[in-house]
Order: structure tokens, then C-alpha cells, then sequence
């Protein structure tokens, strides 16, 4: 199993550019499922699960899944079984995403429930609430949801919260349903919007995307077009983390400040500067870092994507700082790893409160999942002496080439096969 080692502590410095965003490739490569021509998505990021969304769709019968640098082609093909197996659901819960889809084009569709995973439970009643307003009929059997309709109808549909993939799925379902879905409580994450403009740009009526409430018009077919991925977010607020935890100067390039909203407010309440020039943020540390708490929330909230590795720059701030996680219940699970390497951090549910600044020690940990693994990079970068990061796998689903995005930034790190 591939490792990551860091020998820290390491001073960061230079610019780094951010890929294209996962969770926005993600549901885009979904979105082929209804579309009649060929597919050109730009700027997709070779990580894992963009790779194991490929291989969903492929089984599912689409041409040509081929990602070159970092551009993607896809072509439709035959019509092959609607059928997305465990063997691969089980690996990316994501993979639900192809639900909608099919049934929309197809209009039948069979998907592996994905579980329960590192994170929380992760349930999507509310993605097959949705499609039953809208007239499919669906059954849970050996594991499976089990889907039909011959064409979906617009419905109204409010979400009892606000979901991400949930909204994806029902907005891509709505393009080629008929009539009108308006969809309310919607959530409002950036990269629905991206979705959004790829949709319309196949010919699809989508309007309010990013907003609460989203109308969708059906229509009867949509075309295949070429399509920019927007910036990571994510990994973006990793490198200005990774620079906060460090007490570098480091430029992150490629990243409009608009998308990173409440985290760069939260990090320049912790006495950072970040200079916003055109889509280039750079950051610095001049003095203490204080402590400020958060609260993850949907978007435009503090993302609980970057939690885990703000509880790492945490470890290095005047403290106490108190970290609240309400979207998923298990998303703690960096906690005691980052105790292992000398935080003090005293748990209490989904309530961590960091007890800063500790000077951190290099140590091996274990990553449970994506974002807790960048957690321990941004820890490991931090600390002194060495860190071995294991099961890398984790964080190759998210983030490009990370080790040798950091070495361009001057770390002292590498990957141990
Ligand atoms: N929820 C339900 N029922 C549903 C759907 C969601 O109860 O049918 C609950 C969830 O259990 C959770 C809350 O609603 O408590 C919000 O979950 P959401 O559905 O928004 O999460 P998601 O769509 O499964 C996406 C991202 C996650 C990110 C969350 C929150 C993708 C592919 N995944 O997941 O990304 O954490 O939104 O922003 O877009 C990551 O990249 O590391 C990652 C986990």
C-alpha cells in the first residue's frame, strides 16, 4: 500500500496552480448518460475517482472514455444494461450520480445502494423521494435500487435539506423529463452551477442553479458539447491551509476568491493576509495566529470539506479554537491521529475543541478518508521530524499529483510504493 512521507517542519514557498474540481467532473461525467453527441470536458483532474467514474460509464455502454492530460472524451454509445454494480458503487459512493440519468434517457435504471462510509451514513432517500414525485417507480431489491419510468414528468419538489448530489441528480433527471420541475431548499454549492451551464450548454432549460430554487424546462434531447471544469475549491483552501499551518507565503493560482468565501473570511480572522489578484490568492502570515471557531455548513458556509484541515492549522493557533461538524456524523476521525503527533484536542461528538498552539511531532498515522488524509499532510508539513502518511489511496481520489504539487512548493516529500 502506497504511503506518503514528509520530513518536516517545511516552509513553504512559490505558486501552485489547482486542477479542475472533482465534485464538479463528477456529476458533469454523469450528466453524458443523456446526451446524444460527443463530449468534451477540459480541465478534468486525474484523481481516482474521476477514473472510477469512467469505468462506471463504460459499463454502461459509453465509447471512448478516454482522459488525455486533462481532457476528457466521451462518446455515447450502445445502450448497453442500465446497470451500475456494487463492485463499483462500493468504491465511489458518487456513482449514485448515474441514477438519475439513466432513468431520464433510458428509462430504467439499476444502481448498487452505496451504503454507509468512512464519514457517515450517507443515506439517499431524498434523491428516490425526488424521482418518485416525478413518477418513477423504485424498489429496493438485493441491494440494488431498481428504477422505472417511461418518461419522468416535472414535478415540484422540495428537498427536506439542502443535498448536493441529491440536487445534481434530480436537476440532471429533470432536463429530459416533461414539463417544468421546480426543485426548492435546493443546495447551493458552486458546482451545481458549473453543472448547470454544461447542461444548458447541451440544450437544456436549467435557470436559478446556485440559488435555493431551480426551474427546470424538459426537453426532448440534448447534444454533446465541449466544457471547462471550474477550479477546485477544495484543494485550492488545502494549499492556503497547508500555508497557514506552516506560516508560509505561498500563491495558489487559478481560484477565484468568490468561491472560497467563508473560508477565507475564517482564515483571515485568524490574523492571515490573503491578497486577491485577479483568480491568484496569495497568502501570508505576518505575527501570531489566533483561533477563530467554526461551524461546517452547506454552501456558502464554512465546507466541511475543509474541517479536517483547518483542525490541523488549529493545532499552530492561539487557542482555544472550538470546530462543529453538522453534516456528516462521523467526520472526526483525524482527531486522534493528529493527538498521536502532540495536538491536544479534546472530542466531544461532532464537537472538537482545539487546544493550540502544540508544536507537532512527525509520526506514522493512518488516513481514514480523502479529506482527513490532506488533514495529516497539512500536519505532517507542520510537524518535526518525519511523517508517513498511509493508505495514500485515500487521497489520490481528490487531489492531483499532491506530492508533487507540495515538492513544487519546497516540502520535503514523496511517495513510498
Ligand atoms: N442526506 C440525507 N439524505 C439524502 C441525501 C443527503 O439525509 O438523500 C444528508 C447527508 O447524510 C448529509 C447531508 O444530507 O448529512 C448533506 O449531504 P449531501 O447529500 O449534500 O452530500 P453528498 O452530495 O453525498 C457532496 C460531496 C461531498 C461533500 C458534501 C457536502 C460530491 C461528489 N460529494 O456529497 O464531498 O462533503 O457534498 O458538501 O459532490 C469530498 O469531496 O470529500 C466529499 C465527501
Amino acid at each position: 500500500m502506497e504511503k506518503i512521507r514528509i520530513q518536516g517542519p517545511c516552509r513553504l514557498e512559490g505558486s501552485v496552480r489547482v486542477s479542475g474540481a472533482k465534485n464538479a467532473v463528477l456529476p458533469e461525467m454523469a450528466a453524458t448518460l443523456l446526451m446524444d453527441g460527443p463530449i468534451r470536458l477540459t480541465n478534468v483532474p486525474a484523481v481516482r475517482d474521476v477514473l472510477t467514474m469512467a469505468r462506471v460509464l463504460r459499463h454502461l455502454g459509453m465509447r471512448q472514455v478516454v482522459l488525455h492530460d486533462d481532457v476528457l472524451r466521451i462518446e455515447p454509445g450502445d445502450a448497453a444494461e442500465p446497470d451500475a454494480p456494487y463492485e463499483l458503487v462500493k468504491t465511489m459512493r458518487a456513482s449514485v450520480l448515474v441514477l438519475g440519468p439513466l432513468l431520464a434517457r433510458r428509462g430504467q435504471a439499476r444502481v448498487s445502494l452505496p451504503g454507509g462510509c468512512a464519514i457517515g451514513t450517507r443515506p439517499v432517500d431524498l434523491h428516490l423521494a425526488a424521482l418518485r414525485r416525478m413518477g418513477a417507480t423504485i424498489e429496493i431489491e438485493h441491494g440494488y435500487m431498481v428504477a422505472s419510468c417511461p418518461r419522468l414528468r416535472g414535478a415540484e419538489i422540495r428537498f427536506e435539506v439542502p443535498t448536493v448530489t441529491g440536487t445534481e441528480n434530480i436537476m440532471m433527471a429533470a432536463t429530459l423529463a416533461e414539463g417544468r420541475t421546480v426543485l426548492s431548499n435546493c443546495a447551493r454549492e458552486p458546482e451545481i452551477e458549473d453543472l448547470a451551464g454544461f447542461l444548458n450548454a447541451c440544450g437544456a432549460h436549467v435557470s436559478g442553479a446556485g440559488s435555493e430554487t431551480i426551474v427546470i424546462e424538459g426537453v426532448d434531447r440534448l447534444q454533446g458539447t465541449e466544457h471547462r471544469v471550474m477550479p477546485d475549491r477544495i484543494e485550492a483552501g488545502t494549499f492556503l491551509m497547508a500555508a497557514a499551518a506552516t506560516g508560509s507565503r505561498v500563491t495558489v493560482d487559478g481560484c477565484p476568491a468568490g468561491l472560497l468565501g467563508a473560508a477565507l473570511d475564517t482564515l483571515r480572522a485568524c490574523g492571515l493576509v490573503i491578497d486577491e489578484q485577479g483568480d491568484a490568492l496569495t497568502i501570508d502570515r505576518q505575527g501570531e495566529l489566533r483561533a477563530a471557531d467554526i461551524t461546517t455548513e452547506p454552501y456558502p458556509g464554512f465546507p466541511t470539506d475543509l474541517q479536517a484541515q483547518y483542525m490541523a492549522v488549529m493545532t499552530q493557533a492561539r487557542g482555544p479554537a472550538r470546530i462543529s461538524e453538522t453534516i456528516f456524523e462521523n467526520r472526526m476521525m483525524h482527531v486522534g491521529e493528529l493527538c498521536r503527533m502532540g495536538a491536544r484536542i479534546e472530542l466531544d461528538g461532532q464537537i472538537a475543541i482545539v487546544h493550540g498552539p502544540t508544536p507537532l511531532s512527525g509520526a506514522p498515522v493512518m488516513a481514514s478518508d480523502l479529506r482527513a488524509s490532506a488533514s495529516l499532510i497539512v500536519a505532517g508539513l507542520a510537524a518535526h521530524g518525519e511523517t508517513i502518511v498511509d493508505r495514500a489511496y485515500h487521497i489520490d481520489r481528490g487531489y492531483e499529483r499532491v506530492e508533487t504539487k507540495f515538492h513544487t512548493l519546497g516540502a520535503r516529500i514523496e511517495r513510498l510504493s
